[in-house]
């Protein structure tokens, strides 16, 4: 496998998927690392990323001189790509010089190769790569020779000459970057001589493997949600270890409409997992009795999921006679980053608890078989295990579920209204083949009550707000532009069958500044 140390850019995701669809397996792992624990990981190459700071910044991410001295399981040096901050690291490290670019280049530039040996077989001479630096080197370390140059920069790409050592200023790992993958391609296949016959398929054979050897005779349980990536997880570990997984799934009573029924009939029924159900709805429900603040309430929902969750585990352990040993989780990549980086916590705007949400002195040993991997590259695994679709593709869920939908006191009537107006949404959404185009859809219900008229009567009842947002990652999002017939038609369901609704409003707001979730 290829290492990828993160200094923070946010391309480094990229690199990882660039590495994986070259068929060469490749792990994330963050700057902080020692050489003894890159070495350890075994890597058969390694590339440092990109990053934001400046190489002479105070408290800027080092690069040890060891780290470009390590040698593979076969004795052979381990060879080392440097991308952008990655190539001014370890020229600064090796006794080269980088210095404040003049005109700080980003956007796209023509790259003139000056040797297309190894890095850039098959690369023409002339190229458009994506720079985005401030900086630049000016001066090589010892030993090394520029291999390509753009007009702002003289050197773009270089190699040490006795050593396979490489750097490139640009980011090959973008897509602007027209034979970045294959630069890639060539590092990892020709000079880290990596076979490229990593897959999907051969991922879950070696997780299986993985699985078996790690948990022996011992007992996995699995927090269930439903939503893709536990879903996914259960299906493997099944897969791995038949009974000897339990997954523990928690019905709060703050799911869409039907969703606890299709987790069971899904997983019990049809893929035969042992199954756990535990129905909270009511405890949940008399915990957030007059809650109205939403950090409340997602505290009030993850406290009590984890003490449920204890609960279920207790009575499992009774029923095996013995305490199960592992916890798995589908955490992903993106959920590892925000919780490792290194540039700190930013700014608390939600809390987000279904990311490391069960507390460690429950005091299992973790298992998490997609720790590297990103939702697409999941979805594939889940296809492969044939998990259904509808699962595959269902948009994300928050952790408290329709309890921050719920604007205002949660309570069993106003759930079950909104229950309804969400489920028509979504519905209408899948029939018009819209809900694959949007990342998110779903209603909300407001604690204003309006005015209206039906047939002769006066109505005085509630306000539902609709939600449905274009994004890649949730990090930021814009609304979507559904079509006016469309959300009419919607509008006009919602208000006709759902008795309790006599208003539907469309949200236009995009995030920033607004949130995707009302609360
Ligand atoms: P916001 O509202 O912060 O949402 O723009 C971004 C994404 O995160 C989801 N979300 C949550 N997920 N627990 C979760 O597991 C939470 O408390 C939570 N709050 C928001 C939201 O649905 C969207 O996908």
């Amino acid at each position: 496998k290829i290492v990828i140390l993160d200094y923070g850019s946010q391309y480094t995701q990229l690199i990882a998927r660039r590495v994986r669809e070259a068929g060469v397996y490749s792990e994330i792992h963050p700057c902080t690392l020692t050489p003894d624990e890159v070495a350890a990981l075994r890597p058969k190459g390694l590339i440092l990323s990109g990053g934001p700071c400046s190489v002479y910044d105070p408290g800027a991410p080092q690069l040890p001189r060891e780290m470009l001295e390590l040698r593979r399981e076969d004795g052979s040096p381990l060879p080392v790509l440097g991308i952008c901050y990655g190539l001014q690291a370890m020229a600064q490290t090796l006794g080269g010089a980088v210095e404040r670019a003049d005109r700080r280049e980003f956007g796209r530039a023509h790259l003139q190769i000056d040797d297309d040996s190894d890095l850039f077989a098959g690369v023409p001479s002339g190229t458009t790569v994506w720079m985005s630096h401030g900086d630049h080197l000016t001066r090589l370390p010892e030993g090394f020779e520029v291999i390509a140059h753009t007009e702002n920069a003289p050197i773009a790409a270089v190699r040490a000459v006795d050593r396979p050592l490489y750097g490139v200023q640009f980011h090959p790992e973008v897509v602007h970057t027209d034979y970045g993958r294959q630069i890639l391609q060539n590092f990892a296949l020709r000079i880290c001589g990596c076979r490229g016959d990593w897959t999907p398929a051969s991922f879950i054979e070696e997780k299986i493997a993985e699985v078996r050897e790690r948990v022996g005779d011992e007992h996995v349980i699995l927090g269930l949600s439903g939503g893709v990536d536990s879903s996914v997880a259960a299906v493997l570990l099944h897969r791995a270890l038949g009974d000897r997984l339990t997954c523990i799934f928690v019905d709060n009573g703050l799911l869409r409409k039907g969703e606890a029924a299709q987790v069971v009939a899904t997983f019990r029924d049809h893929f035969h997992i042992r199954l756990k159900a535990v129905d909270a709805g009511a405890l949940f429900l008399s915990r957030l009795e007059g809650v109205v603040d939403p950090e409340q309430k997602r505290k009030i929902i993850g406290a009590t999921f984890i003490e449920v969750f204890e609960q279920a585990t207790e009575e499992l352990t009774r029923e095996l006679g013995r305490r199960p040993r592992f916890l798995a989780q589908g955490t992903l990549y993106p959920d590892v980053i925000e919780s490792v980086s290194f540039r700190g916590p930013s700014a608390t705007i939600k809390t987000h608890h279904n990311v490391g949400g069960l507390p460690e002195k429950l005091n299992f040993e973790i298992i998490e078989p997609f720790r590297e991997l990103f939702k697409d590259e999941v979805r594939a695994i889940g296809r492969l295990l044939q998990v259904p679709e509808v699962i595959l593709h269902r948009h994300p869920f928050p952790g408290p579920g329709l309890a921050v939908r719920v604007i205002g006191p949660v309570t069993k009537e106003r759930l079950d209204l909104l229950r309804e107006a969400d489920a028509i949404f979504i519905e209408e959404l899948q029939r018009h083949g819209l809900y694959d185009q949007v990342w998110q859809a779903f209603a909300v219900l407001l604690p204003v009550q309006t005015v209206g008229v039906m047939g002769d009567e006066r109505t005085y009842e509630y306000v539902c707000a609709l939600r449905a947002v274009t994004s890649v990652d949730g990090m930021t999002a814009d609304w979507a532009r559904l079509p006016h017939e469309f959300l009419a038609h919607v509008s006009n369901r919602i208000v006709n069958e759902v008795r309790g609704i006599n208003r539907a409003v469309y949200d236009i707001s995009s995030k920033p500044p607004a949130t995707i979730e009302w609360e």
